[in-house]
């Protein structure tokens, strides 16, 4: 039994290794996607793109890589259960902000140069994730913070806590894969150094999303 505890607890050693590769990865690669082939990043501009640009900078950033440490927190930090809890939140909110940040920026980008709102169904999933994610915080802040629920409710409500979070999870790697599909079609991008670009962003997401998702299932094995 203490084997194969061990055993589990290394496979999830790896794969955090694995995860924290692809999180340097992506974020290297959107940058060098944003700032050198594209216009760069302002929120205020009279080049109306570098506002846009904003929009998939901090919503990658937020709901995939601040939102996939903070899963990932319970593997790669050896720490006290409160410590984790700690910054398992903290990582999460940061994930809210940026993320809540980055839309703002698509819709200021939308009113300055008249285009409608919400129109597809990127935009419904995006939206969709976003309230599930605060709702998500907040239920988890009062179920294991504060208040906080007894310690029989807190046991019987994790593994939907549990659930909940990897399916709002994918939920943004959906919204981010649709809206890296869509903005390929607006830039007609063909072959060529952004074209690839794009695509290896999208598939190092998925592949996070996967090695996320493998700790999680892990970690039913961790106690
Ligand atoms: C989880 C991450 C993301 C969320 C929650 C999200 C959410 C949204 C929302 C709510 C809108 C509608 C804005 C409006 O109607 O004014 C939008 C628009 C847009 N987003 Fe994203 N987005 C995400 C990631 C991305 C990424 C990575 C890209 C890639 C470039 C992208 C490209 C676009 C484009 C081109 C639009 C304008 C067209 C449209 O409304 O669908 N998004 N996004
Ligand atoms: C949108 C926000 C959140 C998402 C997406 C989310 C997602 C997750 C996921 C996927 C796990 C499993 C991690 C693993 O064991 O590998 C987890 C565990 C956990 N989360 Fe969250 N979480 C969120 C917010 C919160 C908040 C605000 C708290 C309160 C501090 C919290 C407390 C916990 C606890 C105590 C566990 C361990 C459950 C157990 O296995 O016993 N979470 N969360």
């Amino acid at each position: 039994m203490a084997n194969e505890r061990l055993r589990y607890r290394m496979s999830a050693l790896y794969v955090t290794v694995f995860a924290h590769l692809l999180v340097v990865s992506i974020t290297t690669l959107v940058l060098f996607w944003l700032i050198k082939l594209r216009e760069g990043f302002a929120l205020k501009s009279d080049i109306k793109m570098k506002i846009f640009n904003l929009h998939p900078l901090l919503t990658i950033l937020g709901f995939i890589v601040f939102s996939g440490e903070a899963i990932l927190t319970y593997k790669a930090i050896p720490a006290s259960r409160p410590v984790l809890k700690l910054i398992h939140f903290i990582f999460h909110l940061i994930a809210l902000t940026t993320g809540i940040l980055g839309v703002y920026a698509v819709f200021k980008f939308h009113n300055e140069v008249a285009i409608a709102h919400m129109y597809t169904l990127h935009s419904w999933i995006g939206l969709s994730t976003i309230c599930l994610f605060a709702l998500q915080l907040l239920i988890g802040l009062v179920t294991f913070v504060y208040p906080g629920a007894e310690s029989a409710t807190r046991a019987r409500f994790a593994p939907w806590h549990v659930f909940f979070g990897v399916v709002i999870f994918y939920m943004a790697i959906v919204t981010v894969e649709t809206g890296l599909s869509e903005n390929f079609i607006f830039k007609k991008l063909q072959h060529g150094q952004e074209a690839l670009m794009v695509n290896f962003i999208g598939l190092l997401i998925l592949l996070f999303g996967v090695a996320v998702g493998l700790t999680s299932v892990l970690s039913l094995r961790r106690k």
